[in-house]
């Protein structure tokens, strides 16, 4: 069985990922939404509220922050005696607040979540990889932006970009090709609890991107094998800070 994984597939981006594959690779047997909040091996059909629907969508209940994630999920798909043709790593958390109020919780949520669960993910499914098969790696452009507040966070973003750029190079040899992507700021849940934590209005008031637009052109990257992929206007936002003193954006990048 051919299947495509994306992890953080029951809303926001992830679920979005997970839509497009089922509308545009008819080729793949079944695509696997992996989450904390749905039923085990349930089949979209009687997995209510949950937004793919179709007997292609399993939906498979696996916490990535665990220290086993990558051995579960390793060991489903050789239970399945599937092979992977996409693997998207979509799922984070995002929690706000600087050193002298955040909770370290929700610091050691973001690291084991965003990191090691993310990292755990391919070193567990390396060996079950089709030839000419793709992994998409669910950056942020706040991965070129230091910021106050969200440091963990953007920090945890930046460490998968340069994690991700040579993980491209070691997969290549093999047929997988790795892309990184880097929405800027997408109306889902995991935006609007920023916005509520922090109260920032210059968040709020940032134009939304368009999330059917930055899936296709991702997943239309993916396919040519491009390394990373900023679609719209954001993309010019990431060029303009790449070239603009770390320092001088963590000033300027505060979102209070
Ligand atoms: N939205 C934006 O503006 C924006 C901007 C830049 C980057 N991003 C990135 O885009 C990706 C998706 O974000 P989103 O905005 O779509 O977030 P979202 O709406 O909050 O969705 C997050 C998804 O991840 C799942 N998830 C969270 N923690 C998990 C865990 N420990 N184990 C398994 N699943 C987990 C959630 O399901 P459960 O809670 O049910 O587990 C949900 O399906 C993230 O990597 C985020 O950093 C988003």
């Amino acid at each position: 069985m051919r299947v495509a994984i994306v992890t953080g597939a029951s809303r926001g981006i992830g679920a979005a990922f997970a839509n497009h594959l089922g509308e545009t690779r008819p080729d793949v047997d079944e695509i696997w939404c992996i989450s904390r909040s749905c039923k085990d091996g349930s089949f979209s059909k009687k997995a209510g509220g949950f937004p793919n629907q179709g007997p292609r969508f399993r939906y498979l209940r696996l916490d990535q922050s665990d220290e086993d994630f990558g051995d579960k999920l390793q060991s489903y798909v050789k239970q399945q005696h599937a092979t992977i043709v996409y693997l998207i790593l979509n799922a984070a958390y995002a929690n706000f607040g600087d050193i002298n109020r955040q909770d370290f919780a929700h610091v050691n949520q973001m690291i084991q979540t965003n990191i090691r669960g993310t990292v755990a993910a391919v070193y567990s499914l390396r060996d079950l990889f089709e030839k000419n098969s793709h992994i998409i790696l669910v950056s942020s452009i706040s991965t070129v932006a230091p910021t106050p507040g969200l440091a963990v966070y953007t920090a945890s973003k930046a460490f998968i970009r340069h994690w991700g750029i040579s993980l491209r190079e070691e997969l290549k040899p093999y047929g997988v090709s790795v892309t990184i992507c880097y929405p800027g700021k997408v109306e889902t849940k995991a935006l609007r609890d920023v916005v509520k934590q922090s109260g920032s209005v210059k968040l709020r008031l940032m134009p939304n991107q368009n999330l059917k637009y930055f899936v296709q052109r991702t997943l239309c990257a993916a396919e040519r094998g491009q390394a990373e992929v900023a679609p719209g206007i954001y993309g010019l936002v990431m060029a303009l800070f790449k070239v603009l003193p770390r320092r001088a954006i963590a000033r300027m990048g505060s979102l209070v």
